[in-house]
């Protein structure tokens, strides 16, 4: 097929990489022309595992362009791909002026018959909108579809080209093929549905995970004071397959540019037709509150952070990936600086995208996760990375002033932590103290 995808971020790339790899002619277009030159010549400016490799094999066999001629892809293809950002308004509401612009650019440059499709993750309704836009520029036969995208940053590769289903909101049964066609050899999970239920399944999968995320995180919360360990609990739990594992893990909350972006929005759709979402509200309102813990751990501690150094591992909003949009690390280092702490930092990869959301004079950027430790009074893990997983536990309190460990991310074992001097703060288990007050903890 002969596809031009609009929008080259997180969700336009990894798709035109992963169709261009099933065989397709794949135009990627995006507005930044720094963004489109560097990938012309081969480089990424996302960081995400095994994207590279994927890219210059099929931009080689010339299955591959980028451009920012939006006039040039639409004008190719039978098949468009929106894929523009959808940023939150301040109240919460997605900013719909990227599609809309989009679509504008897209109904002047047609020339013929050609399915569009929307994968941003948009409001229900937006695919009227989009096709409002086209018809009232374009006079011509085309149909619009939608096409939720549900891949996760670190891993969006392995779930494009493996995805758990496909989603396809269309009218036209030709829309509704074509789309097939395209999927079928990644998955036989496959529904066709109408184009708003396809809006409202991605809002609704990303509401029900932020839930999932919140309700652990509350039951961490009630284990701190009743003296259960919630990794123990949500192992009980997730074996019941009506629950099932995953996302039951307690930790500072969920951040990235889509749960909190998603959450909010939903809340929005549902007051725009005057229905109250509490319960979503409420997943909300938990996850705000959530990444304060690390706060009120580091206060109990050390009773004030006043003066102190502080240690930071990790600020992307997750591991093997360089976004930090809505990282609990933004929230959580700039109370830091405002209660007068210094802070020192480390990120395996997302130091540069971090310093550019977010720069103070009050932050020490290291070079290795050590020199964070070194001299800091307490350390906080905020980003599960392998490197701090790893990491040498005896070496980390050699190196801190005060040996004081916040796991934000309940990555170290009781065996772990009972083998050093560390003071040690997990979320939802009970706090270990170092080696002499330890020996009376059961195991
Ligand atoms: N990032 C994710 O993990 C993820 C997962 C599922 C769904 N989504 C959704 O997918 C959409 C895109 O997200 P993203 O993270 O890829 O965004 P992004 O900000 O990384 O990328 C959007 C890109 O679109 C470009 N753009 C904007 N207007 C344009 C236009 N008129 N023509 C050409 N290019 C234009 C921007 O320059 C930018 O490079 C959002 O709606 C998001 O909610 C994201």
């Amino acid at each position: 097929m002969k596809i031009a995808i609009i929008g080259t971020g997180y969700v336009g790339l990894v798709s035109g990489v992963c169709y261009s790899e099933l065989g397709n002619n794949v135009y990627c277009v995006d507005k930044d022309l720094n963004k489109i030159e560097m990938l012309r010549n081969g480089g990424v400016p996302i960081y995400e595992p095994g994207l590279q490799p994927l890219l210059i094999h099929n931009a080689d066999q010339g299955r591959l362009k980028f451009t920012t001629d939006t006039v040039e892809a639409v004008a190719e293809a039978d098949l468009i791909i929106i894929a523009v950002g959808t940023p939150p308004l301040p109240n919460g509401e997605a900013n719909m002026q990227y599609i809309e612009a989009a679509a504008k650019e897209i109904a002047q440059a047609m020339n013929g018959y050609k399915v569009i499709c929307v994968k941003s993750t948009v409001p229900v309704g937006t695919n009227e909108r989009v096709r409002t836009i086209i018809a009232t520029h374009y006079k011509g036969q085309f149909d619009v579809a939608s096409l939720p995208e549900f891949l996760r940053e670190g891993t969006a590769v392995k779930d494009t080209l493996h995805p758990d289903r496909i989603i396809i909101g269309a009218e036209s049964e030709h829309a509704a093929k074509l789309l097939k066609e395209l999927h079928s050899p990644l998955t036989d999970e496959i529904v066709v549905t109408d184009i708003r239920s396809a809006e409202m399944i991605k809002y609704a999968s990303n509401a029900f995970l932020a839930t999932k995320i919140s309700f652990i995180n509350e039951i961490a919360n009630i284990c701190e004071k009743v003296g259960a360990d919630v990794i123990e609990v949500a192992k009980g739990m997730g074996l019941d397959r009506r629950i099932g594992a995953s996302f039951l893990r307690a930790g500072i909350g969920y951040g990235g540019s889509c749960f909190p972006k998603d959450t909010k929005a939903l809340i929005q759709i549902a007051g725009n037709v005057e229905y109250d979402f509490k319960l979503l509200k409420a997943v909300v309102e938990v996850n705000r509150h959530q990444r304060y813990g690390v706060l009120d751990k580091l206060f109990q501690a050390l009773d004030n952070v006043y003066g102190k150094t502080i240690g930071i591992w990790g600020l992307a909003f997750k591991p093997e990936t360089d976004d930090v949009r809505e990282a609990p690390a933004l929230e959580i280092i700039d109370r830091l600086i405002e209660l007068g702490a210094k802070v020192k930092v480390y990120d395996p990869i997302a130091m540069e995208s971090f310093r550019r959301m977010y720069d103070n004079p009050a932050i020490t950027w290291c070079e290795t996760a050590m020199d964070v430790a070194q001299g800091s009074e307490a350390l906080c893990l905020l980003t599960e990375w392998s490197e701090f997983v790893t990491a040498d536990l005896a070496q980390v309190e050699a190196a801190l002033a005060r040996p004081v460990l916040i796991d934000g991310r309940n990555v170290f074992s009781l065996d772990q932590i009972g083998n050093t001097g560390l003071s040690y703060y997990p979320v939802g288990r009970p706090v270990f103290h170092n080696k002499s007050q330890y020996s009376h903890l059961p195991v």
